[in-house]
C-alpha cells in the first residue's frame, strides 16, 4: 500500500498558488512530508525563501500575468488553487489558471473556495461560486473545497484576548459557529493531491464536532492560557476599523461587513466534521485540543 502511494507521487509535479499564506505553508508541509514534489507560485525573493524552507521548489509570478502562470504550470501534473481573499477578479485569475492547467494538461485540478459561496450579497463569496461554475464547465478533472472559518483567525486578535481578557468579534457571542484547523486541512488536501478516489468531490471542512458560541470558546481558550476569558461583541464599524484592514477598499470592507451581519444573524449552519473525518482518517481536531496547541505552539504561560 506504502509502496504504491510512493510510486503515484513520484516524479508528479503539483503547483500550488497562494502558497504563502497560512492555508499554503499547511499544503506545503503535509505534501513535503509524502515526498510530494510541489512548484509554489509566490510574488517575492523573501516569500521564495519562505516556502523554499517548509519543502516547497519555488517560483516567483504574478497570478494577474498569462505569462509567469503558463511558465509555473510547466511540467505539471496536479494543481491546487488558492486565489488570496477578497480578489475583485478572482473570476478572472480562475479562468487564466484553467487555460494553462488546460494546455499543460494537468490531471487534477483543486480549487480553495469559501464556505457559503451561495451569498450574492457577499460579492467575495459570489465570486467563489462563479469561480466554481468555471471549473464545472471546463472539463478538467477536479475538486473544490469549501472550508468554515479558521480556528487560526483567532491569532489575529489573540494579544488584546490575552491583554483584556474578552474574546471579542463583530457578530453576536451567543451565535454557534464551526471552525476548521488549518493544520487538519492541510493534510486533508494532501490527501487529496496525492491519493486516488478523491477526484469530483467538493468537500465542505469543518473540524468540530458541534457548532459553538463564543462563550463556550472563550472558556476553552481561557482554560488552555490559564486565565480568564470571557466572550464580547464589538460593533462591525469598530472592528472594520483595526490595524489589519487597513490596506482593505471600500469595497472590500462592505463585503466584510456583510458576511459579519450573516454570522451575526445566522451563525454557521449547515456543516459537520464527518467529511474532513473521512479524508483525513482520523477525528479532526476540537477548539479545545487546538486551544491546547496553541498554549505549546506559542509558549505562552
Ligand atoms: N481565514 C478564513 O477563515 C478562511 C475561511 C475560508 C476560506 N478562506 C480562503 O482561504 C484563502 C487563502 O487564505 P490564506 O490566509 O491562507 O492566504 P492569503 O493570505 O489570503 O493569500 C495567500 C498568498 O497569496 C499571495 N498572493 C497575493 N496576491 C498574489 C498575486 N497577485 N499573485 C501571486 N500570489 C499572490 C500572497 O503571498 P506572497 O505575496 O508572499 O507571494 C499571500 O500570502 C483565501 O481565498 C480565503 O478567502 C479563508
Amino acid at each position: 500500500m506504502l509502496e504504491s502511494i510512493q510510486s503515484s507521487i513520484d516524479h508528479k509535479l503539483i503547483l500550488l498558488t497562494g502558497a504563502n499564506g497560512k492555508t499554503g505553508h499547511a499544503i506545503i508541509r503535509n505534501l513535503a512530508a509524502r515526498g510530494a514534489s510541489v512548484r509554489a507560485l509566490v510574488r517575492s525573493p523573501s516569500s521564495a525563501d519562505t516556502v523554499a524552507k517548509l519543502g516547497a521548489i519555488p517560483v516567483i509570478g504574478n497570478l494577474r500575468n498569462d505569462d509567469d502562470v503558463d511558465a509555473a504550470f510547466e511540467g505539471v501534473d496536479r494543481v491546487y488553487h488558492l486565489c488570496p481573499g477578497l480578489q475583485p477578479d478572482d473570476v478572472e485569475i480562475t479562468q487564466r489558471m484553467i487555460r494553462s492547467a488546460k494546455d499543460s494538461r494537468v490531471k487534477l485540478f483543486g480549487y480553495h473556495s469559501v464556505s457559503y459561496p451561495q451569498l450574492p450579497e457577499v460579492a467575495f463569496h459570489w465570486k467563489k461560486l462563479l469561480s466554481e461554475i468555471e471549473i464545472l464547465h471546463s472539463g478538467l478533472t477536479f475538486f473544490i473545497v469549501r472550508p468554515c472559518q479558521y480556528m487560526q483567525n483567532v491569532l489575529w486578535s489573540l494579544p488584546a484576548i490575552l491583554n483584556e481578557g474578552v474574546f471579542a468579534l463583530p457578530w453576536s457571542a451567543d451565535r454557534r459557529m464551526v471552525s476548521v484547523d488549518v493544520e487538519d486541512m492541510g493534510e486533508a488536501i494532501a490527501n487529496i493531491l496525492t491519493r486516488p478516489g478523491f477526484e469530483g468531490g467538493t468537500y465542505e471542512f469543518c473540524s468540530v464536532k458541534q457548532a459553538l458560541t463564543r462563550h463556550e470558546m472563550a472558556e476553552m481558550l481561557g482554560r488552555a492560557f490559564n486565565r480568564k476569558i470571557v466572550a464580547g461583541t464589538r460593533p462591525i464599524e469598530k472592528a472594520l476599523q483595526a490595524e489589519r484592514f487597513k490596506h482593505y477598499t471600500p469595497e472590500q470592507l462592505e463585503q466584510l461587513g456583510s458576511l459579519f451581519k450573516f454570522f451575526d444573524l445566522n451563525g454557521t449552519p449547515g456543516f459537520n466534521n464527518r467529511t474532513l473525518a473521512m479524508i483525513l482518517g482520523r477525528e479532526p481536531t476540537s477548539y479545545e485540543a487546538f486551544a491546547r496547541r496553541l498554549v505549546q505552539e506559542l509558549n505562552v504561560n
